[in-house]
């Protein structure tokens, strides 16, 4: 197997890249050709692979690539989930090679979608190739990888209700989230949930001349950062009511084995060039974005913002917000409960409007189950070491859905780090990650293999 890898580095690497160069970003329609030609590409990968039914299912949005090798009927079926869009570049002038034309630097590999997640989601394609070239499949697997989960996977949610036969599988397989460090193996165990919403403030009915207006009329944007204010208090709790009603309250044992999972508090503030941290009171970094709901803008915009000064009070100002959930919150019932106290909190001098985007219910994975141990077993073998159990503060809707329609966990087996910026300019994977992914991969299938018969 190892030798397989090894020999076939180069062209592993040379085909990733080749994904790497369609700029498949979901959100932008001016890209949809790409997306599309991506679903393609990723199809024929899998074909090559060795898989023997691969399909391109058509959705509402974006393609879902569909393959499957089956092996034999008594044996368990891994089904691996990935996805094959990526985050818009921008902005694209902080980026210090160009986004979709992969290089490779310092033994990384920099790309938009590098390790979020088409090299994370390659790795497999990659593992299934080497056992199928070396004879080792120990099981049946399928593969659904998909073309939506940057915009929310709501076409993927209604595929899987849809397809729950087809579907049919022991474990869910998905690397799509990050270890700790290179020489610190990690499993996520959890992710959070998302709650995410558009508000518009509407102040007068045109633009005004702030001198003239100026003092007398409400200012949305003023009026909005005033709003967004008191959306938490000086504790940094989140003061919307009902808020934390569902959150689950870990006891003190579960927060102090939480707590053995390395952590640096210095080498992290370093890595952002911050002088300080900021977040909820009484909670730890790894807590307030883990185990703690959490609310931000993650985008806000409204009057003049061109070149020199124009003086002017905006007719209306924007804002982008996303609340960040913890099991067992409730995406919908969060959204209502933001919009309710939202419209409560805005004086009568302006008009309010609120939006909601997709949403995702968070989820706990077990790690006391034979697939998390098959996953644990094949990292200690190539890591060297066994890994820790990390719930992350990063949202992948679908995996509470494969749990809740499906009836199936998932293993989250991803292998990329902090430091990868993921969504940011600059995205990297490392060259050590994305091997140790496809080496790592075949020993979770053969692990879990063989406990599953037990
Ligand atoms: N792969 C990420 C999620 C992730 C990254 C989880 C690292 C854990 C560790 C995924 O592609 C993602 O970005 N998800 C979105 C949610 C989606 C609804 C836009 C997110 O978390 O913002
Ligand atoms: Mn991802
Ligand atoms: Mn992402």
């Amino acid at each position: 197997m190892n030798q397989y890898i090894e020999k076939n580095k180069e062209r592993f690497l040379e085909e990733l890249f080749e994904l790497l160069r369609i700029p498949s970003v979901s959100a932008d329609p001016t890209y949809k050709n790409d997306v599309i030609k991506t679903a393609d590409a990723v199809a024929e990968s899998l074909k090559k692979a060795g898989a023997d039914k691969v399909e391109i299912c058509e959705t509402a949005g974006y393609p879902i690539v569909y393959a499957e090798k089956m092996i034999d009927d008594k044996k368990p079926t891994i089904l691996v989930y990935g996805h094959y869009d990526v985050q818009p570049a921008d902005p694209i002038a902080l980026w210090h090679s160009k986004p979709f034309e992969p290089v490779i630097k310092n033994d990384k590999i920099y790309a938009r979608g590098a390790c979020d997640d088409k090299g994370q989601m390659f790795m497999h394609v990659k593992a299934f190739e080497a056992m199928m070239q070396t004879n080792t499949l120990p099981c049946n697997v399928k593969f659904m990888i998909e073309g939506e989960e940057e915009v929310g996977s709501t076409n993927l949610g209604i595929f899987v209700n849809q397809n729950q036969d087809k579907l049919k599988a022991d474990i869910i397989l998905i690397s799509d989230t990050g270890i700790i460090a290179n020489d610190i193996p990690s499993i996520t165990v959890g992710l959070r949930g998302l709650s995410y919403v558009e508000v518009e403030v509407t102040g007068p009915n045109r633009d005004l001349h702030s001198g003239l207006y100026g003092g007398a009329v409400a200012n949305p944007i003023n009026i909005l950062c005033e709003m967004i204010a008191k959306l938490k208090d000086d504790k940094n709790h989140i003061t919307i009511p009902g808020f934390y009603d569902d959150v689950e309250i870990l006891t003190a044992e579960e927060r102090a084995e939480m707590a053995k999972a390395p952590f640096n508090l210095d080498a992290y503030k370093k890595a952002l060039d911050l002088s300080d941290i900021h977040g909820e009171d009484d909670y730890t970094t790894n807590e307030r974005t883990s185990i703690r709901p959490t609310l931000d803008v993650n985008g806000i915009w409204g009057g003049y913002t061109g070149e020199g000064a124009k003086t002017v009070i905006a007719s209306k100002a924007y804002a982008k917000i996303s609340m960040r959930l913890v099991p067992h919150q409730n995406s919908d019932k969060i959204t209502a409960q933001f919009a309710d106290y939202f419209s409560k909190i805005a004086p009568p001098s302006v008009k309010i409007k609120v939006t909601p985007h997709h949403g995702g219910e968070p989820v706990v994975t077990p790690s006391n189950s034979i697939a998390y141990k098959s996953a644990a077993m094949a990292m200690e073998t190539t890591f060297g070491k066994k890994p820790v159990p990390v719930r992350s503060g990063g949202s992948i809707p679908i995996v509470a859905m494969f749990k809740s329609v499906l009836g199936l966990d998932s293993v989250l087996l991803g292998f990329g780090l902090d430091s990868d910026a993921i969504h940011s300019p600059n995205e990297s994977y490392g060259l050590f990650n994305f091997f140790k992914g496809i080496e790592t991969i075949p020993h979770f299938y053969k692990n879990f293999s063989e406990l599953h018969q037990k």
